[in-house]
């Protein structure tokens, strides 16, 4: 029987979300409408995705100049690179990805303990975007968490699994220092040094820890996990178990653009510049467009680790990348300033906070 085919969004609230109940069939208002795809169809060639070898940021000066000019194309034309030799140890990545399936495999009663749909939460569990709220539904279910300084969130996470905050703080630790050493590379490859944001980064900088859940969806070309979007970070460093994650290529086609797939590797995690790295780069680098697609079999895990300032750390333009050709192109913002942004708009329906920041000629 399909007798909810036709509700409306508010009758997928969380705790009654179709991907938790595993509805044989997919919603309504979960059919993401056709204006979200007019740009050009997938193209598989997935080779087209930049890798980069981050090891070699500790290597000689040579060594180090060859990765920072190959973070600086990445982040001109995609916005996104993958890496490789990143340090983390395969069994810290395993251990993250099972104990955050192993959160979503348990009762409802234990995870609704979270259940909120306060965008100001520092721990909170919810489906789709904004659960119920949004006009169009995610096929996700959600755990965010602040994630730094640990000593001062960790008491706020599960407890189950009972290794839940082992395995996902060790992960968070380490994806913490990888996150400053690829700004370093970052702001290095802007010219204006390695140490231009790290103390700013380092001493109240924010961590977010978006732990998704994708179950398996019954007509995975109606709906969505996540709908195109960008971050509001800095970077987000993410780690997934399987494929699902597209980004978009905005030089491909002659500006036209299309969806790019990004296979799995593992080991790999992927790079996404954020908004606020666009800002600081004064438009060099574009905050990168992504989507999350489903699959009919297979239960998606990703873990998406943002990192940006304080939370009123305003971002701006720096006045080294400002001259007469380079005017100052957005407007100075926090993440305070995003989840106000949040609460008001629907990411659903294409709202991007960068767009609010931009400074018209
Ligand atoms: C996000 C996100 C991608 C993924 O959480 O912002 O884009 O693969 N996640 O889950
Ligand atoms: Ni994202």
């Amino acid at each position: 029987m399909e007798n909810e085919k036709g509700a409306s969004s508010s009758t997928f609230k969380m705790g009654n979300s179709a991907q938790e109940r595993s509805l044989p069939y997919v919603p309504d208002c979960y059919a993401v409408p056709p204006s979200y795809e007019p740009r050009d169809a997938l193209d598989s060639k997935s080779e087209s995705v930049p890798t980069i070898d981050i090891s070699r940021l500790k290597g000689s000066d040579d060594e180090r100049r060859g990765v920072i000019q190959e973070i600086r194309l990445a982040c001109q034309s995609f916005g996104f690179f993958q890496i490789v030799n990143h340090g983390i140890d395969q069994s810290i990545l395993d251990d993250a990805l099972a104990v955050a399936k192993g959160f979503f495999e348990l009762p409802a009663k234990e995870k609704n303990k979270f259940m909120s749909n306060d965008v100001y939460a520092p721990v909170r569990y919810t489906t789709s975007l904004k659960d119920g709220l949004d006009k169009t539904q995610f096929w996700r279910i959600f755990l965010k968490h602040y994630a730094h300084p640990l000593h001062r969130w960790i008491h706020l996470w599960p407890q189950n699994p009972p290794e839940y905050r082992e395995k996902i703080g060790k992960f968070c630790e380490e994806v913490r220092i990888l996150s400053l050493e690829i700004m370093g590379a970052i702001t290095e490859s802007l010219g204006l040094g390695r140490d231009y944001m790290s103390s700013r980064m380092s001493e109240n900088g924010m961590q977010v820890m978006a732990v998704n859940c994708y179950p398996p969806c019954p007509d995975p070309k109606t709906a969505l996990g996540l709908p195109p979007h960008s971050d509001y970070s800095c970077i987000t460093i993410l780690l997934q178990n399987l494929t699902g994650l597209e980004i978009f290529d905005l030089t491909a086609h002659g500006g036209s653009g299309r969806w790019v797939h990004v296979p799995e590797v593992k080991g790999v995690l992927k790079v996404h510049i954020g908004d606020h790295v666009e800002v600081l780069s004064n438009g060099l680098y574009k905050s990168v467009i992504h989507k999350v697609t489903l699959n009919e079999e297979k239960t998606r895990i990703s873990l998406a680790s943002l990192h940006s300032l304080g939370m009123d750390d305003k971002m701006s333009v720096p006045c080294q990348l400002v001259n007469d050709e380079n005017p100052v192109r957005y407007r100075e913002s926090s993440f305070n300033d995003f989840l106000g942004f949040l609460v008001k708009n629907d990411i659903s329906q294409g709202d991007r906070f960068i767009d609010t920041l931009r400074i018209k000629d």
